[in-house]
């Protein structure tokens, strides 16, 4: 197997030679070995605005996952190709909703509530799901613009769906001051609502997924900070439940995490609620400030990590001699509406 500084150099050798042939977009949990050759860095927002504007390079390298790089195919010139380094690099949450799944609770919430809902999904979410999203006149959302996005969805109907992920849409709802009761849950297995009460007022029907990553950041993780040391800062990925953001000093998304750490006193101490590669590189980048995960153990989102060295050396090389593996295509029909749904939210934001 090929050394560390070797696959370096074949990687460097080939962005060299292929140039603006070839553009490489990075989230910002990947790993270190691969973000240091993305053309560009970003969270889940700053990537699609990039890919919407990104119309020369003929091969688009994701590094990220799987719904980022369909993201990318949706918003990409038709010339363009998009491939991920390794197919096995998926999200657990987008899985949690699946397009049948959707359809189906839909009419029966349709059933319920008539022509008061409009869905609206987390762009960590399929091709397809973004799709009937689109069709319904909904907008994909990113943790970054979750609020202005449900802001004008509720200027539009009454009551949200929010795919696929429960607790951005109830920590993005609850900002907007609607109260925790008037929030019912979707569950796609048992396909019921959760709801106690009238269902009048219900205004915000959430998906039953979550994140298994954020999930591993908790209250008693929250509890023993604050008693070991309560000068330290606490800021979480809103993908966090309601009972840890709440308990937190701030929440927002990866970008706003990577503002808040900028711009922060030295010496000050902080702790994240967020994906691993994340949190080392700001403890790095930041050598003056004290930076620790809120969860001790550090918590990486695994499916992310699978993109690594080997792998993009692998692609590069192939789109080098023109064999194009791993392309992520997106249907005509179903990335007519996706692209509905995404600019949309491009527009709004
Ligand atoms: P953002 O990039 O919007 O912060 O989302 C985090 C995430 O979990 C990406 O999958
Ligand atoms: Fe999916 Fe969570 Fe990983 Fe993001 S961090 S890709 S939401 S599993």
């Amino acid at each position: 197997t090929a050394s560390y500084e070797e696959l370096k150099k074949r990687v460097l050798a080939v962005k060299e030679k292929m140039g603006d042939r070839l553009f490489i977009p990075g989230h910002h949990y990947q790993r270190d070995e691969v973000i240091q050759f993305a053309d560009a860095a970003g969270d889940s927002l700053q990537l699609a605005q990039i890919a919407s504007k990104q119309h020369q390079a003929e091969y688009i390298v994701f590094c990220g996952v799987h719904f980022m790089a369909e993201t990318a195919d949706i918003l990409a010139a038709d010339h363009q190709k998009v491939v991920l380094p390794d197919m096995r690099a998926g999200c657990s949450m987008a899985d949690m909703a699946d397009i049948n799944q959707t359809e189906r609770g839909w009419e029966q919430l349709q059933q319920l509530f008539g022509d008061t809902i409009l869905p609206v999904t987390y762009v960590n979410s399929t091709a397809a799901i973004k799709s009937f999203v689109g069709k319904n006149g909904g907008a994909t959302v990113t943790s970054s613009n979750a609020l202005e996005v449900v802001k004008w969805a509720f200027s539009q109907k009454d009551r949200l769906f929010f795919l696929p992920d429960q607790h951005l849409g109830r920590n993005t709802a609850h900002d907007l001051g609607i109260s925790l009761s008037d929030m019912a849950v979707w569950d796609p297995i048992q396909e019921k609502l959760e709801f106690e009460g009238e269902l009048d007022n219900v205004k915000v029907i959430l998906w039953k997924g979550h994140c298994s990553v954020h999930m591993n950041f908790r209250v008693d993780h929250i509890h023993r900070l604050r008693k070991e040391d309560p000068s330290v800062r606490i800021i979480v990925h809103p993908e966090c439940t309601r009972e840890v953001v709440a308990l937190s000093d701030d929440a927002g998304s990866t970008k706003y995490i990577i503002d808040a750490i900028s711009s922060a006193a030295k010496g000050s101490k902080w702790a994240i609620g967020t994906e691993m590669n994340l949190v080392n590189r700001l403890k790095q980048n930041f050598p003056e400030i004290k930076i620790q995960s809120l969860n001790p153990t550090m918590c990486p989102c695994l499916t992310m990590n699978r993109i690594d060295l080997p792998h993009l050396a692998w692609i590069l090389e192939s789109l080098e001699k023109g064999d194009v593996h791993n392309q992520i295509k997106v249907d005509k029909d179903t990335a007519y509406y996706a692209k509905e749904a995404l600019d949309k939210m491009l527009q709004l934001t």
